[in-house]
């Protein structure tokens, strides 16, 4: 059996290759650093997320290795996460679901276009005066940080703060071996937005404004799942935060990236007729911004010929099964107009993403507008991929923009 480092510089690089040898060859592969399964055929990883078989509880693995002096810290981070959405499974899961849900959906998509709409000009009019820019700092972090801020109902300055600590307890997430500076900025990280999110909550409730959390934060009305503590709701929050924001930007990065690096797409993008909104699921099965969800297995079970123990950790690897020829016909190419691709990066079964409704709109606009106004722009030297186990992003992409078309939003 082959050996694959995941936690490679060169696998952050370029996963694809590699993915793909591991369908071939490897599709449950046991890696010992991670201490779980890898897995990368679209049919396991699929079965995986919707079965019973798997739960999502699974925050205990993510501090896997941490020190054992740093055990008290583990524990905060631990039980914080322990009440996010992603993290349980039903019956809670079904009842905090249903709560979100009848406050954060379509009927908010006047809202999320104004919002974005005036993001992307806002990003744009800063940028473009000297002929190059770092397309992730200038354009792909501020647009959705604008566009959540208006949602939540939150204002811009405070929604920046979110950045760091979404990253801080992202990068214990993705540590795949807890070391010490990971479980600090986990910690950290944790305690701070939860701190915010308590203030935020008992502010939403004392004066409520017209927004997605004053709604979520008022008391139940019998319907969208009843009452809920408020331990839980901090956590609702919580994860709606950090879901929502690293996620979109890292999609509006990825994105420009393979639009960039494709004539055709490019020719797409920049020509007159309108993006449809299946070309962003394109760009999420293309190079999705999450890499990989982690569960674990209830019970043994059997995967690709492989027996996995109770008990077992397993990386269900999204972008690869987003790439597999069992799936997908040519998916090694980016294809705008190819039918709502049946990919698995906004995840499937109970715990697939809330905000792709939002994602959809906002990312469409955004590469759109970009590449409209800047329709020769190259990456420049310096780009830096985020390593991460879970999650696919550009921590810089420095781009050259070439002519500016006026005129074009
Ligand atoms: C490009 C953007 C996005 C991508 C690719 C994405 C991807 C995902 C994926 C793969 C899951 C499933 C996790 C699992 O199975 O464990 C998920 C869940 C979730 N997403 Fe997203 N997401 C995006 C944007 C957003 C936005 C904008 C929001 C909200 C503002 C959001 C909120 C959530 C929440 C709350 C969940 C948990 C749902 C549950 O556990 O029931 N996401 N997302």
């Amino acid at each position: 059996m082959a050996e694959y480092d995941l936690l490679d510089a060169a696998f952050y690089n370029d996963p694809y290759p590699t993915l793909a040898e591991m369908r071939r060859n490897d599709p449950c592969w046991f890696d010992h650093r991670l201490g779980a399964y890898v897995v990368t055929r679209y049919g396991d990883v699929s079965w995986i997320l919707q079965d019973d078989d798997f739960s999502a509880q699974r925050v205990g693995q993510f501090t896997r290795g941490a020190p054992e002096h740093l055990r008290a810290k583990v524990n905060v981070y631990v039980d914080s996460l322990e009440r996010w959405l992603l993290f349980i499974d039903p019956p809670h899961h079904t009842r905090l679901r249903a709560r979100l849900q009848s406050a954060f959906g379509p009927a908010l998509l006047p809202v999320i276009t104004v919002a974005t709409k005036e993001a992307v000009r806002n990003a744009l009019g800063q940028i473009g005066r000297g002929g190059s820019a770092e397309a992730i700092a200038q354009f792909a972090y501020p647009v959705p940080t604008h566009v959540l801020a208006k949602v939540f109902g939150i204002s811009d300055d405070n929604i920046e703060r979110f950045k760091r600590w979404t990253i801080e307890i992202f990068t214990l997430i993705g540590a795949g071996v807890a070391d010490e500076q990971a479980v600090e900025a986990g910690y950290r990280g944790v305690v701070e937005l939860r701190d915010y999110v308590v203030a935020l909550l008992d502010q939403k409730r004392r004066a409520p404004t017209n927004d997605m959390l004053s709604a979520l934060a008022a008391p139940a009305d019998g319907e969208g799942g009843g009452e809920i503590s408020d331990e839980d709701l901090v956590g609702l929050f919580m994860s709606m935060i950090v879901a929502g924001h690293e996620t979109t930007t890292n999609l509006i990065g990825n994105a420009l990236r393979a639009v960039m690096l494709d004539p055709t797409a490019r020719h797409r993008v920049t020509g007159p007729a309108e993006l449809p909104e299946a070309a962003v699921d394109e760009f999420v099965r293309y190079d999705g911004p999450v890499a990989s969800m982690l569960r674990r297995a209830k019970r043994d079970v059997v995967i690709a010929g492989t027996i996995v123990p109770e008990g077992s950790f397993l990386f269900s690897m999204l972008i690869s099964a987003n790439r597999d020829p069992r799936q997908f016909q040519a998916p090694e190419a980016l294809d705008l107009d190819r039918p709502l691709p049946a990919h698995v990066g906004f995840g499937v079964g109970m715990h697939r993403c809330v905000g792709a409704f939002m994602a959809r709109v906002v990312v469409r606009e955004a590469v759109q507008a970009f590449m409209r106004r800047f329709p020769e722009a190259t990456i420049a030297k310096g780009c830096v991929w985020q390593r991460n186990t879970s999650f696919r992003g550009l921590a810089a992409m420095p781009v050259d923009l070439g002519p500016q078309r006026i005129g074009a939003l």
